[in-house]
């Protein structure tokens, strides 16, 4: 029988990515979020996950890139997979290279148009907007140690009207976002063989 894949989210915002993914795998056979990574105090995402009653750990800067305290951590959970969810910080080497092809993020654009380091949460939008782009919509892609740049898993748009303002934008994507995300993560992690599965190899 296949293991439950252990899913970590990392999200700094408001969350409602994450609360959309840890629902999605309540009673799960496949994954199962186990842990929260917030590089913020006070984030919302940090109620949703104890709504959940799923653990957080809370990083800061000095940790994440001056030490690899974090990959103890993920161990501890035995974390197989990370998606990332509205977390801003670019991902340090160490973790890119314990978790090859195992981080995904969701970007808020049609990538590669509109990504990179500043391109985040609103920013994008506006960018969309004053473009004057037709389309936008969600890529999910992996993750490596450039802001935006690993291989694209999935895309989908939606088109854009003339007067639709950032916020209208910022509207329609995220709610791509919500209905395709949890879905794309489960077949990801379908893919993973359990027996090489991370978690297995830190033990
Ligand atoms: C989402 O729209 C996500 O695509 C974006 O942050 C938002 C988080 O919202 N991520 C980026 O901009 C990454 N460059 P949420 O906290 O409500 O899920």
């Amino acid at each position: 029988m296949k293991k439950i894949i252990n899913i970590a989210i990392f999200a700094s915002g408001g969350g409602s990515n994450a609360q959309k993914i840890m629902a999605h795998f309540q009673g799960s056979e496949v994954g199962c979020v186990s842990l929260v990574v917030c590089n913020k105090k006070g984030a919302g995402v940090i109620q949703i996950a104890e709504s959940f009653g799923v653990p957080v750990v809370t990083i800061d800067r000095q940790m994440f890139y001056e030490t690899e305290q974090l990959l103890e951590i993920l161990k501890n959970y035995k974390i197989d997979f990370i998606a990332l969810a509205g977390f801003l910080w670019l991902a340090p080497a160490y973790l890119v290279r314990a978790y090859p092809r195992r981080i995904v993020n969701i970007h808020p654009a049609l990538l590669p148009k509109f990504g990179g380091k500043g391109m985040y949460g609103h920013h994008v939008h506006e960018a969309v907007k004053a473009a004057g782009e037709i389309e936008s919509g969600p890529t999910i892609h992996f993750v490596d140690e450039h802001y935006d740049e690993g291989d694209v898993i999935f895309q989908i748009a939606c088109p854009l009207n003339a007067d639709d303002s950032p916020d209208e934008i910022a509207r329609k994507v995220l709610a791509l976002e919500h209905q395709y995300y949890p879905i794309i993560i489960e077949e990801q992690i379908k893919l993973i063989d359990s027996n090489v599965s991370i978690g297995r190899l830190f033990d």
